[in-house]
């Protein structure tokens, strides 16, 4: 993209131009990543949602393609996943070869009052590796004749032998579980919540098994959008550890407390890839943005990011389960700097080793310019790792210019793994176990790495990102 579009991210997938909100659809078939997104075809702020589309070899290299899913006739297409149905268990491939479904929120306005809506649950069918679609006839597939029941979440349960669904009811902060052989006809087996944060609606669930590190273990995480409510304010994910056994999912005694999927502003509606190759840990990845902002931030032609692509795993810290994320990025490193401490032009990526000083601080200052920066680290004594981002931008919405935190891990080391990009500064504290991630609209495209404090060590290596 040209650089005279100040803000395009260079290292994370945007639309050529207009409005994106959450990922959708996110599935591995033939050796594409395809990623579907919430997007107006027709604008740069929310509306006429449909599904846009685009895919990659290495989830980072992007091609846009053409809208997958429009709005047709009075319907909006909301957020969903998408299948491979290998099996033919639908019968919607032709000839039987297995083929890409989509199962998606069919939003319906009535008598043209946009206050006034219902949400079913729909298929759609693609033969051709998502480039083309055509909706299914019988939709929709799941109606409970409610106005708020969206985003099914649907993968294959291989221990059930079937389809599996976890929808959200966001009112009633539920998320409920259906199961079917088919795609088609769908029995409720089990619902979740309300639990952990209950403030705003629950939206965007997602329910995966997310592989324990060092072990052959693995456990079960449900993640959920949260709408306000957020930690910080706005939208925000929290996710729970437990168990599932193929009907119902279980928190585990031991994890009462509800971690965030990122402790940041600006991740949401992040989702999990399907039908990934054998022994890939879960691929996450979200809408880079907050409802409480999304429309106003300053970018031209287009408005709306994603975040990194992060693989999944759990560990076993201070006796609970937290998740751990690692961005999907090393592949993009170009020369290594020789000194983190001199400017060069974004993306980079900063990995920082720190000791604290005597007052028990350990940071970074990701630098800009003069009056611009983002502060990055550790408050050892408060127990509480930050991003503040209240000197890093242009002035861009209220709210905007705040500092994120998050609970630190006191076993851990204290190291930050810093990716910026034109407009964002994603942070992978203590070994992944803390994701934050923010924007950042800084009048400058460089960035040097600084020690933040004097007495503060630092070991810092650097790469700039090749695009
Ligand atoms: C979350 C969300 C979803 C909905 C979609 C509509 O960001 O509100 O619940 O399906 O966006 O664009």
């Amino acid at each position: 993209f040209a650089q005279s579009e100040p803000y395009r991210p260079q290292v994370h997938f945007s639309p050529r131009e207009h409005w994106t909100n959450d990922p959708n659809g996110l599935v591995y078939f033939e050796g594409e990543y395809h990623l579907f997104y919430q997007y107006n075809p027709q604008g740069d702020v929310w509306g006429h949602m449909s599904w846009g589309h685009a895919v990659s070899k290495d989830l980072l290299h992007w091609q846009e393609l053409p809208v997958a899913l429009p709005e047709h006739g009075g319907e909006m297409i909301f957020t969903g996943s998408v299948v491979v149905d290998e099996r033919n268990s639908s019968g919607l491939c032709a000839g039987g070869t297995p083929c890409m479904v989509a199962v998606y929120t069919g939003h319906h306005i009535i008598g043209g009052d946009s206050k006034r809506y219902t949400q079913d649950q729909n298929l759609a069918v693609s033969q051709d590796r998502g480039r083309t679609w055509s909706f299914y006839k019988g939709n929709p597939v799941l109606d409970l004749h409610m106005k708020e029941f969206r985003d099914p979440s649907v993968t294959w349960n291989e221990p059930r032998k079937a389809w599996l669904m976890a929808v959200a009811l966001p009112d009633d902060h539920v998320v409920a579980m259906y199961s079917s052989p088919d795609l088609k006809k769908w029995e409720k087996i089990s619902s979740f919540g309300p639990a952990g944060d209950v403030a705003g609606q629950w939206e965007c669930p997602d329910l995966l098994k997310v592989p324990v590190e060092g072990s052959a273990e693995s456990v079960w995480a449900l993640k959920v959008g949260l709408n306000p409510g957020g930690l910080q304010g706005g939208s925000g994910e929290q996710y729970f550890i437990g168990t599932f056994d193929g009907t119902s999912f279980k928190r585990l005694p031991s994890q009462q407390e509800n971690g965030w999927t990122d402790w940041g502003k600006d991740s949401y509606c992040a989702i999990s890839y399907n039908h990934l190759p054998a022994g890939e840990k879960p691929v996450l990845l979200g809408w880079m943005s907050n409802w409480e902002y999304a429309a106003e931030v300053p970018t031209k032609p287009w408005r709306g990011q994603m975040t990194l692509p992060r693989r999944l795993s759990a560990r076993l810290v201070e006796g609970k389960y937290v998740l751990v994320q690692q961005p999907v990025v090393e592949a993009l490193h170009g020369a290594e700097l020789k000194d983190a401490s001199a400017a060069v032009a974004t993306p980079v990526e900063y990995r920082v080793s720190l000791q604290p000083d005597k007052a028990g601080s350990a940071g970074v200052r990701v630098r800009y310019d003069a009056t611009h920066w983002v502060d990055v680290g550790f408050d050892v004594k408060r127990g509480v790792m930050f991003v503040d981002r209240s000197h890093s931008s242009v002035p861009v919405a209220k709210g905007f210019a705040v500092r994120t935190e998050a609970k630190m891990l006191r076993s851990l080391p204290l190291d930050l793994d810093v990716i910026v990009d034109a407009s964002s500064v994603e942070v992978f504290a203590q070994q992944g176990a803390i994701a934050m991630t923010n924007l950042v609209y800084p009048p400058s495209g460089q960035v040097a790495l600084e020690p933040l404090g004097a007495e503060v060590k630092m070991r810092a290596r650097g790469w700039t990102l090749r695009k």
